[in-house]
């Protein structure tokens, strides 16, 4: 079926940010909250924090398509199947694959974009970052992001998303302090729009070691044309062999947030990875994972998730 696009002013008018959350984000209710914030919770985990000073443990029951291209091996690409034991007894599963080594991306600045009202996706990047910049379209989604950064007793209750990554990373230290970490590291919340040349203009920013994004980029674009666009805006933003970390939803049409509708860009896999190439990246890993819970469909359509790391070239 065919979905109107939504265009920015409608999000300036109709996006609420505590409707977002709710829907989203509440422990044990938001639509998309086991599902996605553990895959992407764990995928971050192993990108920015695992081996840092412990062996993660990785227990899915989710399988993951994975395919990898290393710089060291420039014509090589491995495509293979992580599958959690659901296939056979349905429990826990310790999964460290050799080819992957420790997260290990790193550096002085993490660039967040289009963070919405969110920060859940910059608790294990806290750990390996000197400062972050977080950004978002939507003057709404940057006062609740302030909210939370300034304790305000109104924000959002991000703690069981914290405890959660505590427990990935072992539990060295409690989740306040985990909190207070990443609010110490978060020194600039910015504007920032998707479609222009320069996403910050009138800022012009020094370019990051990482550009972070998650579920943003297919709500500005409408095709994968104008996604590609984008990318390639991106490359400014970046350091020569600096990270690209994009993560979000495949082949869907829409989202809601409280009774309002929302278009999404449908993201196919081999596009994505088409798109990435042809914006000038060399990517470094990819993960898919179809989506389990389908019961809130009328919410949300998306089919899968998608995680790719990819660099831009020195
Ligand atoms: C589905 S929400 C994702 C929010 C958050 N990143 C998350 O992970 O839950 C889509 C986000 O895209 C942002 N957005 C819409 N148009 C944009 C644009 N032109 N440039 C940057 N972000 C945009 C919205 O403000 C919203 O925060």
């Amino acid at each position: 079926m065919e979905t109107p696009f939504t265009s920015q002013q409608t999000y300036v008018n109709e996006f609420t940010a505590s409707d977002y959350v709710k829907t989203y984000y509440v422990a044990e209710g938001g639509v998309v909250n086991e599902e996605w914030t553990d895959f992407a919770l764990r995928t971050l985990h192993e990108t920015f924090t695992k081996g840092k000073t412990y062996q993660l443990e990785f227990i899915t029951n989710i399988k993951y398509e994975v395919s990898q291209e290393s710089n060291r091996r420039p014509n090589a690409c491995t495509t293979f199947l992580w599958c959690g034991p659901s296939d056979s007894d349905g429990g826990p599963h310790s999964i460290c694959s050799p080819q992957h080594g420790p997260g290990g991306v790193k550096g002085e600045t993490l660039l967040d974009f289009g963070a919405g009202p969110t920060i859940y996706h910059l608790l294990s990047a806290s750990e390996v970052f000197d400062k972050i910049i977080t950004s978002d379209y939507l003057e709404q989604n940057c006062a609740e992001l302030k909210k939370w950064l300034n304790k305000d007793p109104s924000a959002f209750d991000w703690t069981p998303i914290i405890k959660f990554v505590c427990e990935l990373e072992g539990n060295r230290e409690n989740y306040e302090k985990k909190a207070e970490k990443l609010r110490s590291k978060v020194k600039e919340v910015l504007r920032c729009d998707a479609l222009k040349k320069n996403p910050f203009d009138p800022i012009v920013l020094q370019p990051a070691d990482c550009l972070l994004t998650c579920l943003c980029l297919e709500a500005p674009c409408e095709d994968i044309k104008s996604f590609c666009t984008v990318l390639k805006n991106f490359k400014d933003l970046i350091k020569p062999g600096g990270h690209l970390v994009i993560l979000s939803v495949l082949d869907a049409t829409f989202y809601y947030v409280g009774d309002k509708y929302f278009s999404s860009m449908t993201t196919r896999k081999e596009e994505l990875e088409q798109a990435l190439k042809e914006a000038g990246y060399e990517i470094e890993k990819a993960v898919y994972t179809s989506r389990k819970d389908r019961s809130r469909m009328d919410i949300a359509d998306y089919q899968g998730f998608y995680y790719i790391h990819a660099r831009k070239p020195k």
